[in-house]
């Protein structure tokens, strides 16, 4: 008997209550708990509570046949498991079965041995099968969470606390700078949550006045300024019970910074010009640049609305410190633009792979989606060289090309001899990247050009 079939679950519908019995004998040997029914009717209403895994079921039956008793459990649920024994090897019953959806059928009068392996191997298929699901789902968490990628350390432990806090009421405060996907995360966390049929309402708090900002934020009255001619419902009402993306909240006045204190203290607000309470109903995920905890020791950002919003901080690293992304990035905006420019994906040159590494991104992955799409649009013959990258990428050239190092089976080597050659191939090098023109050859060899036309005298090179 295998210790594998322990608490596994075999469903027998059968009208013959001898074969049941003995079928069931057998498969409890073997280890199997066997839940028996004699008819199909019964069955069904049993297996709400079962949730079997592996169902076997003679074909002729009183009352909902073994064909129709197939049916139904597939649209219960696809992934059962269903064996058909089919009395008098009827092929046509076999045939029917088969394209409904079972997994094996067998001839009666059964060969118990025979269904002992098919179940043991039903069982297998479906292990591997949960494994490869889960395998494929680890995967692809590890890599991404909603349409943020990312497969380094940092994003791993960010896709984590993201997805511990996802459906949580918790303020979550998400530091990075520019084009780091601040904005994509948030969506990502509402986007996964339970709220993600609910609203997602971003409001950026960049370059708008304290009172416009307010009038944004909590809404209007009619007629509670100049200009306020009909009531306006404010971006924390809209958001309802979704989730208010606050942007740049760093650029909040700080008059302004003392009325969000109190609403997100109090989780109730009035409409400028108004009298009566909302309830704040939403969950709040702010955007911040710089490092907020600076502006409160500078006076500029109020300690205890800090306080309130750096519940749960997650720094977003800039993309130079994760360059162990860029491959993966570069890949899935490849295919993004691809697709929507109408091309094939195209290959991505190692050579322009390692520009793109070297690249120092300071407008981070914003800078690398625009970089991607623009040279995807160039890019001709489904490769993408260097030539289809920008000039601010090519401009330099790969550290590595400088000069290598290979000195295979060397015994000995002359170190003076050596300098001067390696000397040579770079200021050979720099010659060739500034056309030929000693000025700006010293230039970018950081010499005087004296120097170098000693330097090049003495190697002989040029004249
Ligand atoms: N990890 C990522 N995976 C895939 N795409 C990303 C990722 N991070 C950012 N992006 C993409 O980069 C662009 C910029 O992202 P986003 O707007 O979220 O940045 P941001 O931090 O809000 O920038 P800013 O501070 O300038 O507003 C978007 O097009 C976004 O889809
Ligand atoms: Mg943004």
């Amino acid at each position: 008997m295998s210790k594998m079939s322990k608490n596994k679950t075999v469903v027998l519908v059968e009208d013959d209550p001898i074969v049941t019995a003995s079928l069931s004998e057998r498969l409890t040997e073997a280890g199997y708990s066997v839940a028996g029914f004699a008819s199909a009717d019964q069955a069904l209403q049993e297996l709400a509570s079962l949730v079997p895994q592996v169902i076997i079921t003679d074909v002729r039956l009183p009352g909902t046949d073994g064909i129709d008793f197939l049916k139904q459990l597939k649209h219960l649920d696809e992934s059962v498991s269903v064996i058909v024994m089919t009395a008098y090897a009827t092929v046509s019953d076999a045939v029917a079965a088969m394209k409904l959806g079972a997994a094996d059928y067998l001839p009666k009068p059964i060969c118990v041995d025979e269904l002992l392996v098919k179940i043991e191997r039903l069982f297998e298929t479906r292990q591997l099968r949960a494994d490869r699901d889960r395998l494929q789902k680890d995967a692809e968490r590890r890599f991404r969470l909603g349409n943020v990628i990312g497969h380094s350390k940092r994003m791993q432990e960010i896709f984590d606390v993201a997805e511990v806090v996802k459906d949580l009421d918790t303020t979550v405060l998400i530091q990075g700078s520019t084009g780091t996907g601040k904005e994509l995360l948030a969506r990502a966390i509402h986007f996964q949550s339970v709220r993600r049929a609910l609203p997602f309402v971003p409001v950026s708090c960049v370059a708008l006045s304290p009172q416009l900002l307010e009038s944004e934020l909590f809404g209007h009255e009619r007629g509670a300024f100049t200009g306020a001619y009909r009531r306006k419902v404010g971006r924390f009402e809209a958001a309802a019970s979704g989730t208010l993306f606050l942007d740049d909240v760093d650029d909040i006045p700080l008059e302004l910074q003392t009325k969000l204190l109190r609403v997100l203290q109090e989780r109730k607000l009035l409409r400028v010009g108004g009298e009566v309470e909302i309830d704040v109903q939403c969950r709040i995920i702010c955007a911040c640049k710089t490092d907020l905890q600076q502006l409160v020791e500078a006076g500029r950002f109020r300690s205890d609305l800090f306080f309130r919003m750096n519940v749960v901080r997650i720094e977003l690293p800039p993309l130079a410190k994760r360059k162990e992304d860029l491959p993966l990035l570069v890949e899935h905006f490849v295919n993004h633009y691809a697709a929507r420019q109408g091309k094939k994906p195209p290959k991505v040159d190692p050579e322009a792979l390692h520009y793109l590494v070297q690249h120092d991104w300071p407008g981070n992955i914003r800078e690398l989606e625009n970089v991607i799409e623009a040279s995807v649009a160039f890019c001709s013959a489904g490769r993408l060289s260097v030539a289809h990258l920008p000039p601010e990428i090519t401009h330099r050239p790969p550290a590595q090309e400088l000069f290598s190092l290979n000195l295979p089976g060397q015994g000995r080597v002359d170190l003076s001899e050596l300098t001067n050659a390696v000397q040579g191939q770079v200021i050979r090098w720099a010659l060739r990247l500034a056309d030929g023109s000693q000025i700006k050859a010293a230039k970018l060899l950081n010499l005087p050009r004296t120097t170098l036309q000693s330097k090049m005298r003495k190697l002989g090179l040029g004249d």
